[in-house]
């Protein structure tokens, strides 16, 4: 068969996020043809992914709570500031990183990963559907995201009014602050992890 690599022009595999992610996928299928042509993320995987984030979620709702209910939110801002990285760091080791982002940030170094960003598109498009999503980065990686929703006690410190001192504590620390404003149940970002896959953990060995 001569090569007709420019010839096919067809769909362009199934999840039609952004251009990027669809060049992504299809450079990747093309790529790893000789392994597996798998796409799809599958429910083991998922189920991974999901487990190694829960860690994560359930330390900072509760170290938040914690710090709020002694109503003390100076503490709680460090929370955000040095426990949240601190606990993804912990929970970031065999081969699994994870962390937290979104479209209005308040540290710019939370920025999302250039995967990361249909993604994140995709829960502002459509922000009832709060389902986890995840694709294949190459042939032994997979990423995966959950959406972070506003919650009534985030918002005394990304809602669309903050108690002053509090306030001139966040902009002192983050001066190009962008995440106030939020109300409750809106998309405040997403936490987001990659693993190796079935793939390539089985065969890391
Ligand atoms: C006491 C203040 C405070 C409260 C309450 C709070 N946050 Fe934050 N949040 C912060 C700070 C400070 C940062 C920046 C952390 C850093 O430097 O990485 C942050 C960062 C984030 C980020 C990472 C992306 C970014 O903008 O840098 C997300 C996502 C987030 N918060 C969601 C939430 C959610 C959801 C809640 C409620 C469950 C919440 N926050 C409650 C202060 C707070």
């Amino acid at each position: 068969m001569s090569s007709s690599k420019r010839g096919s022009r067809d769909k362009p595999v199934h999840f039609t996020l952004a251009g990027g992610s669809v060049l992504m996928a299809t450079l990747l299928l093309v790529g790893c043809q000789a392994a597996e042509p798998t796409a799809e993320v599958s429910s083991r995987e998922m189920e991974r992914a999901k487990s190694a984030l829960q860690p994560l979620k359930e330390q900072l709702v509760d170290a938040l709570t914690g710090a709020l209910q002694e109503g003390d939110p100076e503490s709680a801002i460090a929370i955000c500031r040095e426990k949240a990285p601190q606990i993804a760091a912990e929970m970031s080791v065999n081969g699994i990183r994870m962390g937290r982002t979104s479209h209005r940030l308040r540290n710019p170094e939370n920025a999302p990963e250039p995967w990361v960003e249909p993604l994140l598109a995709a829960y502002l498009e459509d922000p009832e559907n709060p389902q986890p999503r995840a694709v294949r980065l190459n042939d032994s990686t997979i990423g995966y995201v959950e959406p972070i929703y506003a919650m009534s006690f985030c918002l005394s410190c990304h809602g669309p009014s903050l108690e002053p001192t509090l306030e001139a504590t966040i902009r002192s620390l983050y001066p190009e602050d962008r995440a106030t404003g939020f109300r409750m149940n809106d998309v405040r970002g997403l936490f987001w992890v990659t693993l190796p896959s079935d793939a390539g953990s089985e065969t890391g060995t």
